[in-house]
């Protein structure tokens, strides 16, 4: 499904989800973003890479994170950046998103990034678009979120140097969580030595084993001597019926408060992709503390994205397997 991602060269065309992609692509986005983290130190914060270049946001869910950080990240890189509004658009009119895709292109569009309820549609307008248009996925229904995952292994490299000795735990409603697959699909293929998923059992997907990693129920069990803990939060918006008994009890059972932390590593790093509902998954006082690297991970979005959207533009030399 990934491969109309890379173009006969093995070049990012779009970038859709991490699942397919292998080892030294990954490191490839690693390597270009840390390129760019000195742009975003600096006093003027602009580089002409992407000057020329129109892209569109398509945002048809809510973002705070993702929808600012990819703006800047454009901006910072030179390009022309516009928001499209869904909420004005003529999609209530009944326009389909085909029709509106190919009326946008017509505006001579360079790329689009696209965040969508539904699981695929990023794929969808992939196979859709002109030739010339790239696509980025900012998140697609319970699929993926693949830039998210990208940063989220960026601040990981940044604290811990090596995957490869690096015990994870992904917590939390693993079910709907686009976030916790492409995670999941990243660690495996950087070489973590063991990715866990926690959760109740009503919010962790039947056969999530076969990624290669190992579950577990209990919390303080699931946690224990690891180095990273990313928590997730339970999409509500996404949940049919009800999956736990209440929110209180959560907290109870999976809420991340100092005493369950203290059975990780002394020098785990906990992560979030946000938004954080404190007091649902989180504690206040372990989100503001000194082992959270949460807004390290937000920091780090801009130059992820301007290293994916660099590399499917094709505004930077490629680097070969094994540079
Ligand atoms: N992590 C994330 O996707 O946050 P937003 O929904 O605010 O973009």
């Amino acid at each position: 499904m990934n491969n109309i991602q890379l173009d006969q060269q093995g070049r990012l065309k779009h970038f859709l989800g991490i699942e397919g992609l292998k080892r030294h692509k990954l490191i490839e986005i690693l390597n270009t973003a840390a390129s760019f983290l000195s742009i975003d130190a600096k006093a003027v914060k602009k580089a002409p890479i992407l000057r020329g270049k129109t892209i569109i946001n398509l945002f048809f869910e809510p973002s705070t994170r993702t929808r600012t950080t990819f703006e800047l990240a454009a901006k910072r890189l030179s390009a022309d950046v516009l928001n499209f509004n869904i909420d004005t658009s003529s999609s209530s009119k009944g326009e389909t998103l085909i029709d509106m895709l190919h009326n946008l292109e017509a505006m001579h569009c360079d790329m689009f990034v696209v965040r969508h309820k539904a699981g695929g549609a990023a794929h969808f307008m992939a196979q859709h678009v002109a030739p010339h248009i790239h696509i980025i996925n900012a998140g697609d229904g319970q699929h993926e979120h693949p830039t998210q995952a990208m940063l989220d292994m960026q601040t990981i490299y940044q604290y811990k140097k090596d995957f490869a000795p690096l015990q994870v735990a992904i917590v939390g409603d693993i079910l709907h969580s686009r976030v916790a697959r492409s995670d999941i699909h990243a660690l495996t293929t950087l070489g973590a030595s063991q990715v866990r998923v926690v959760g109740p059992k009503t919010l962790i997907p039947k056969g999530i084993e076969e990624l290669g990693v190992k579950v577990f129920n209990s919390l303080k069990t699931g946690l224990r001597d690891v180095d990273v803990v990313i928590m997730l939060r339970l999409q509500r918006e996404r949940m049919q019926c009800a999956l736990l008994p209440s929110v209180f009890e959560y907290f109870q059972y999976y809420g991340l408060t100092e005493d369950v932390l203290a059975v990780a590593h002394p020098e785990a790093i906990v992560m979030h992709p946000g938004p954080i509902n404190r007091g649902v998954e989180i504690d206040s006082t372990i989100a503001d503390g000194k082992r959270s690297v949460i807004l390290q991970q937000v920091s780090n979005g801009i130059a992820i994205r301007m290293a994916v959207m660099a590399m499917t533009l094709g505004t930077i030399p490629e680097q070969k397997e094994g540079q």
